[in-house]
C-alpha cells in the first residue's frame, strides 16, 4: 500500500508520522512545494524508525509528483493555516487554487487514489475538489467532522472527569466555527446519554468550547493546531487502508441525505476500503436540522465564492 501526505508543514507532517508509526503502509510519500522541506522531515521521521520500530519507507518530495504515483490514498493538507483572530474561511482566495491543482497533478500519477482533504475551509475545499476532478464522490472525504469529534469528546470528557475512548459523540454540519453542530443529545458515556451526567449550563460550555475548539488553539499557539488534525486525517487513512468501515464524520457530498443536495457537508459515514461508503442517518430532532440547514446554507455561501475567483 502506498499513501502520499501532500503538504509538509506541521499537520502533513504530524499525519505522515502517525501513518508511520502505526505502519498503514510499505510507501509514504510527504510532498510539498518548498524545497528540502518534504525532504528533510522525513529523512527526520525515517530516523526515528530504528527507535520506533516501524518498516514504512518515509520518502519526501520537492515538488515532483511522479514520485506519488499509483498511492491508494493521497491526503491533502496544503495551503496556508490560519493566523489569530482569521476564520477558515479567510484562507479560501488562496487555498482554492492550490488545491484545485495539487488535485490534478495527484490524479495524473494515481488515477484511483482516494482523497482526504483537510485543507481550509475544509467543506468548500472537498466540494471543490469533487466538482473539480469529476471523481465517483466516495473517494472524496473531507476530514473536518472527525477532528470536531475528537475535540468534543475532549471536552466532554474534562467535565464528566472520564475517559474520551469511553465517548461516543459526534459533531455534524460544517468545519467552521459557527457552522458546527456538537450533537450533545445523542452524545454518550458507554452507552449512557451524556446528558444524564452534565447540567444544562455544562452542556451549553461544552458545545461552546467544541465549535471555537480550533480557534482557541490557534490564539495560543500563534497558528493552526497539528497533532488533533494529524492524527484525524491518520484515523481516516487506517479505515480505509484496512477496511474497518468506522463510522466518522466527514464531510461527504450529500444527494437528499440530511435533506441537503450540491454540497459536501459533515454527517456520520463508514469509512472502508471504497473511501466514505454508507451516510448513516441519526434522525436529527428539528432543532438540529434547523441548525444543520443553516449550517449548509453557510457553506454554500462559501461555495459561491468559488465561482468569483
Ligand atoms: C483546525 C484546522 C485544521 O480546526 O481546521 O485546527
Amino acid at each position: 500500500m502506498k499513501v502520499t501526505v501532500v503538504g509538509a508543514g506541521a499537520v502533513g507532517a504530524t499525519c505522515a508520522d502517525n501513518i508511520a508509526r502505526k505502519e498503514l503502509c510499505s510507501e509514504l510519500v510527504l510532498l510539498d512545494i518548498k524545497e528540502g522541506i518534504a525532504e528533510g522531515k522525513a529523512q527526520d521521521m525515517m530516523q526515528t524508525a530504528a527507535l520506533l520500530g516501524f518498516d514504512t519507507k518515509i520518502v519526501g518530495s520537492t515538488n515532483d509528483y511522479s514520485k506519488t504515483a499509483d498511492s491508494d490514498v493521497v491526503v491533502i493538507t496544503s495551503g496556508l493555516p490560519r493566523k489569530p483572530g482569521m476564520t477558515r474561511e479567510e484562507l479560501i482566495g488562496v487555498n482554492a487554487g492550490i488545491v484545485k491543482s495539487v488535485c490534478e497533478n495527484i490524479l495524473k500519477y494515481s488515477p484511483n487514489a482516494i482523497i482526504i482533504i483537510i485543507s481550509n475551509p475544509m467543506d468548500t475545499m472537498t466540494y471543490l475538489a469533487l466538482t473539480s476532478t469529476g471523481l465517483p464522490k466516495n473517494r472524496i472525504i473531507g476530514m473536518g467532522g472527525t477532528l470536531d469529534s475528537s475535540r468534543f469528546k475532549y471536552q466532554l470528557s474534562q467535565h464528566l472527569n472520564c475517559s474520551p475512548a469511553d465517548l461516543n459523540a459526534v459533531v455534524v454540519g460544517g468545519h467552521g466555527d459557527t457552522t458546527m453542530i456538537p450533537l450533545i443529545r445523542l452524545a454518550t458515556w458507554n452507552s449512557v446519554p451524556v446528558t444524564k451526567f452534565l447540567s444544562a449550563e455544562q452542556q451549553e460550555q461544552i458545545v461552546k468550547d467544541t465549535m471555537v475548539g480550533g480557534a482557541t488553539l490557534t490564539a495560543l499557539i500563534g497558528t493552526s493546531a497539528w497533532y488533533a488534525p494529524g492524527a484525524s486525517g491518520a484515523a481516516l487513512v487506517e479505515s480505509i487502508l484496512r477496511d474497518e468501515k468506522k463510522l466518522f464524520t466527514c464531510c461527504v457530498a450529500l444527494d437528499g441525505e440530511y435533506g441537503q443536495k450540491d454540497i459536501c457537508l459533515g454527517v456520520p459515514v463508514t469509512i472502508g476500503r471504497n473511501g466514505w461508503e454508507k451516510i448513516i442517518d441519526f434522525e436529527l430532532n428539528a432543532d438540529e436540522q434547523a441548525a444543520f440547514d443553516k449550517s449548509a446554507a453557510a457553506v454554500r455561501g462559501m461555495n459561491d465564492v468559488l465561482k468569483t475567483l
